[in-house]
């Protein structure tokens, strides 16, 4: 018997047609984010990699709860705006000890990307804990399995 070849052939047509459209809507939203900042000249700890589509989308976590433009101390971006990477702005790499004493968390934060990054990523799950609610990683070596 001869098997109906058109009828599998658009049905894998269609199959590759809905896995793709299935995607994120803005297609410069990356699904993963492999953080490899460039203001850090050596990376002393590997990372786990940065699900960015899971936390907008599974999670329910806003576009500006981590991508911003300070006016007058007031955040001015919206979904749509460019996004500039954190260390644009966040442009030092990690305080020293003498920095770390000077200055404010405010300070610190503004300045650096350790700073800023620890404080977005760390500070958002330790909220949530916090709430008892469900939440990503708190400890270091669970962000960064491995020296390197
Ligand atoms: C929620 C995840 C998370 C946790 C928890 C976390 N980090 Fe990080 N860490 C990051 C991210 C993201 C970066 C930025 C990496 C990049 O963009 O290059 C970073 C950067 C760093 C860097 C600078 C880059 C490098 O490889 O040298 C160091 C050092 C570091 N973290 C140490 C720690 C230590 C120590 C702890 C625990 C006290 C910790 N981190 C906890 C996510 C995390
Ligand atoms: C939980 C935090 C978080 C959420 C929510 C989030 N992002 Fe991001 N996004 C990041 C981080 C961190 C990076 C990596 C930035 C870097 O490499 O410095 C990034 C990178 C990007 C980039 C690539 C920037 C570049 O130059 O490499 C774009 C575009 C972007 N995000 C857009 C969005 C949009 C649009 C939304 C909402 C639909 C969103 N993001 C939601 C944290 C987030
Ligand atoms: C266009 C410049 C710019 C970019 C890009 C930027 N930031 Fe910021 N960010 C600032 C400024 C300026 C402040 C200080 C605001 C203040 O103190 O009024 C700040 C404050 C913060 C704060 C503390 C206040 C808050 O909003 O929670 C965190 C945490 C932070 N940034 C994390 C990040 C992360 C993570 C990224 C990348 C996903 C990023 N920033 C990208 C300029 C920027
Ligand atoms: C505003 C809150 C928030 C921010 C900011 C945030 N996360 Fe999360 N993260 C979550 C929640 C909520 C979960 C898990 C929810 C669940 O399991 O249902 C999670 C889970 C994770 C997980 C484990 C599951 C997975 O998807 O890989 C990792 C790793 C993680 N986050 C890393 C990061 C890093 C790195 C950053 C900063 C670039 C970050 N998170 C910023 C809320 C946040």
């Amino acid at each position: 018997m001869k098997k109906n070849t058109s009828f599998t052939l658009i049905s894998a047509v269609l199959g590759v047609v809905l896995v793709f459209s299935a995607g994120y809507a803005n297609e410069q939203v990356p699904d993963t984010t492999a953080m490899n900042s460039k203001v850090y000249g050596q990376h002393t700890k590997s990372l786990v990699t940065f699900t960015h589509k899971k936390h907008n989308v599974d999670y329910k976590i806003a576009c500006a709860e981590c991508h911003h433009v300070y006016k007058d101390g007031k955040s001015v971006w919206e979904e749509g705006d460019k996004v500039e990477k954190c260390g644009v702005c966040h442009s030092k790499d990690k305080p020293s000890r003498e920095e770390r004493k000077e200055l404010s968390g405010a300070e610190k934060i503004k300045g650096y990307h350790y700073e800023a990054i620890h404080e977005n990523c760390k500070g958002c799950h330790k909220d949530l804990k916090k709430e008892g609610k469900p939440t990503g990683p708190i400890s270091c070596s669970k962000c960064h399995p491995k020296e390197r």
